[in-house]
């Protein structure tokens, strides 16, 4: 009688590849899953009777800003394992924890992730040794972002071009990164002062990329009225640098620009059939960053979700705070920076839209150090699940999974992940598919979801009764490399 760790008995298997849902039982010894089928004749240490519920590959977040949250241990992630989120990608949006330090306050949007006390791996390798010397209870693929190169090579100076030389700093640690576990190099281009980057340097710095392999992830310069032309630039510097390009959270915003995901999508579809491009989305209508008072407009709402000088303002709206203070919005924002907020900018037709198409994943784009952070940090998942797929009948259970699994492993060349099958890490996550929802709302922004009973990172148990479990299963998982 074979004897295994673990087998889940009866359970509804949604593999992860978009392939219809069947009955059998899984299997899992030590980190791997062992056998699938019926098992009747296998024994185990621990037995779950997973009738009625569906056992699905862990969750991938393909975006995340959990650089600093996959150091702080297990209470630090519940957010995302209690969604079964077993693995995230770190360093989204140009910004990155390593390979930078910091002896003052990062320039927004930097400081994301915190104050300088934050800012202490000067190369990846510090940062991944980290990660070896103190496991998080996920698993982390990690991109490299371009403005924490950035304020290195260009010494703090950042409001400007970088000459050749700055460029070549920037792709040489970028190299170095990706020689030492990181995946790729992302950038945000929206954002200033990198909006100052002309193309030409993010060309020069992605080409390490050729090499190791490793994709190129952005932010890109404007999802409203360039949204196009943004997209064009971001295939073009795929291109040059023979990398694989993910487009980040991919929306059309501002009011003028509702419905434009119908040029964006097909437009994107054509690329897919030359090279090699992807996105990531988040099942909401409102976006969440930096508070940057210049870009406020009079028909986009904004939610405050932290202040550095008026932490009692979190959660309010924007126009309550102005009216409180007697203030214009603009004048109200100036004072409470550094500050994020939410931006009610997107059209729920396009979101839906850019959610069932076939290459999007999922990734959430939380933002874990907020006071009041976006409900996307704790819905994302089962909002997906519930929701849209079964609420709403936007697509199969079995490709709402594919988005945030087998999709998503692909796309970042994570190596027996994101798929239930024998041999595969036992990333898993059990959750029964007619409660699954997501709880957290704008009012109440960190409600866990309901509906997931359980989640294994490598084999083991890391959300469990509703609680984050002590274990720090995850580790560094670099592309192609297993
Ligand atoms: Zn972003
Ligand atoms: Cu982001």
């Amino acid at each position: 009688m074979t004897h295994h760790d673990l087998i889940l008995r009866r359970a509804t298997v949604i593999d992860g590849t978009g392939a219809p849902r069947y009955r059998a039982d899984v299997a899992v010894s030590g980190d791997r899953i062992a056998a699938i089928g019926d098992l009747g004749a296998h024994a185990a240490t621990r037995e779950i009777d997973a009738a009625g519920k569906v056992l699905a590959p862990g969750f991938i977040d393909a975006h995340t800003h959990d650089d600093r949250a996959v150091l702080c241990g297990p209470a630090c992630m519940a957010c995302k394992m209690s969604q079964g989120v077993t693995t995230v990608v770190v360093g989204n949006c140009g910004i990155s924890l390593s390979p930078t330090r910091m002896s003052r306050r990062p320039p927004p949007p930097l400081d994301l992730l915190g104050g300088e006390e934050w800012w202490t791996f000067d190369s990846f390798g510090a940062y991944a040794g980290k990660l070896r010397a103190d496991p998080a209870p996920v698993n982390t693929v990690a991109l490299i972002g371009h403005m924490s190169l950035r304020v290195e090579a260009m010494g703090g100076d950042t409001q400007r071009p970088a000459t050749d030389a700055e460029a070549e700093r920037m792709r040489a640690r970028l190299a170095e990164a990706l020689a030492e576990g990181a995946s790729g190099f992302s950038t945000g281009l929206y954002y200033p002062p990198n909006i100052l980057a002309p193309t030409e340097e993010v060309i020069a710095v992605a080409d390490a990329l050729r090499a190791a392999g490793g994709l190129y992830v952005t932010h890109m310069r404007d999802e409203g009225d360039g949204v196009l032309t943004s997209i064009e630039e971001t295939l073009r510097i795929g291109r040059e640098s023979g990398s694989g390009v993910v487009i980040s959270h991919h929306k059309c915003t501002m009011p003028e620009n509702f419905g434009r995901s119908a040029e964006t999508l097909p437009r994107i579809a054509a690329a897919a059939r030359e090279q090699r491009v992807a996105f990531d989305v988040y099942p909401y209508a409102a976006g969440s960053t930096v508070l940057i008072p210049d870009r406020l407009r009079a028909d986009v709402p904004v939610r405050l979700t932290w202040s550095v000088p008026h932490p009692e303002q979190a959660g309010r709206m924007l126009d309550d705070i102005a009216r409180d203070w007697k203030l214009t919005p603009r004048e109200a924002a100036e004072r409470l920076l550094p500050a994020g907020a939410i931006f009610f900018q997107m059209d729920e037709a396009d979101v839906r839209r850019i959610l069932a198409d076939p290459l999007a994943m999922i990734g959430s784009d939380g933002l874990p150090h907020d006071a009041r952070p976006h409900p996307r940090l704790w819905g994302t998942f089962p909002r997906v699940l519930g929701h849209y797929a079964r609420d709403l009948g936007l697509f199969s259970l079995e490709a709402a999974v594919r988005k945030m699994t087998g999709q998503t492993a692909a796309v970042f060349g994570l190596i027996d992940r994101g798929v239930i099958r024998a041999g595969a890490f036992a990333d898993l996550v059990l959750f029964d598919p007619d409660q699954v929802r997501d709880a957290a709302t704008y009012d109440a922004p960190t409600l866990p979801a309901e509906g997931i009973a359980e989640t294994w990172v490598n084999g083991q148990s890391a959300f469990a009764a509703g609680a984050a479990t002590p274990a720090r299963a995850g580790r560094l998982v670099t592309r192609g490399r297993g």
